[in-house]
């Protein structure tokens, strides 16, 4: 009915809004596009989006100026890396992809040790490699993973890959998931890690 089709109208109306405003630029994000709104602006596109039932996750993506063609580069860069995971105790593979403001994307694998304690996830290799080459702005991350390299289930960052992430990302960083059926999920790095702990 008419209220669905203006549902699923609006991320696409929003979503030439931040276009707008920001530079010639085609490529992904020079800057979080919405950066340039005050606060109470998006507030209220939020508010405006929850209120006509859309997910809040378009808005999100709409804020960080994200295409589906952008997710779909990132998955894929993520699992690409699944193969360069040195995981012989867990045999559990991980691999993410990490989106700058820039548009460039770094990518990571989890690197275990015999020792277990010094191990490093795929998504704080990306994370490390990136602010290593002076990258601090961030976009979004995905990830994957699985037993052998073989993507089941989702593979949620752990906690203190979170940690890391807050570090650097504001609330609306984007954390996306697939499995192997091909679903997606996403969640703000708030939804994640509330109430995180910072100096
Ligand atoms: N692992 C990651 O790389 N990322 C996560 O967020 C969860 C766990 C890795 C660590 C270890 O090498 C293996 O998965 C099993 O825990």
């Amino acid at each position: 009915h008419q209220n669905k089709s203006q549902t699923q109208q609006l991320p696409f109306l929003l979503s030439k809004v931040p276009l707008s405003l920001h530079s010639s630029r085609q490529q992904v994000v020079a800057s979080n596009a919405f950066g340039a709104f005050p606060i109470w602006a998006r507030l209220f596109l939020r508010e405006f989006v929850l209120i006509y039932n859309s997910k809040e996750s378009d808005i999100i993506s709409i804020m960080n100026n994200i295409n589906e063609q952008t997710k779909s580069e990132l998955f894929e860069k993520a699992e690409n890396m699944l193969k360069f995971s040195y995981s012989p105790y867990s045999h559990f593979c991980v691999g993410a992809a990490l989106l700058c403001t820039d548009g460039t994307i770094y990518t990571g694998c989890n690197i275990e040790n015999a020792a277990y304690g010094p191990s490093n996830c795929a998504e704080r290799t990306a994370i490390f490699k990136a602010v290593s080459e002076g990258k601090k702005d961030f976009v979004a991350i995905a990830i994957v993973g699985g037993k052998e390299g073989i993507i089941e289930d989702f593979c949620p960052p752990c906690g203190v890959c979170r940690q890391v992430l807050s570090e650097f990302c504001k609330k609306d960083f984007l954390i996306l998931l697939k499995d192997k059926k091909n679903q997606v999920k996403e969640f703000t790095l708030e939804q994640l890690l509330p109430e995180s702990f910072s100096l």
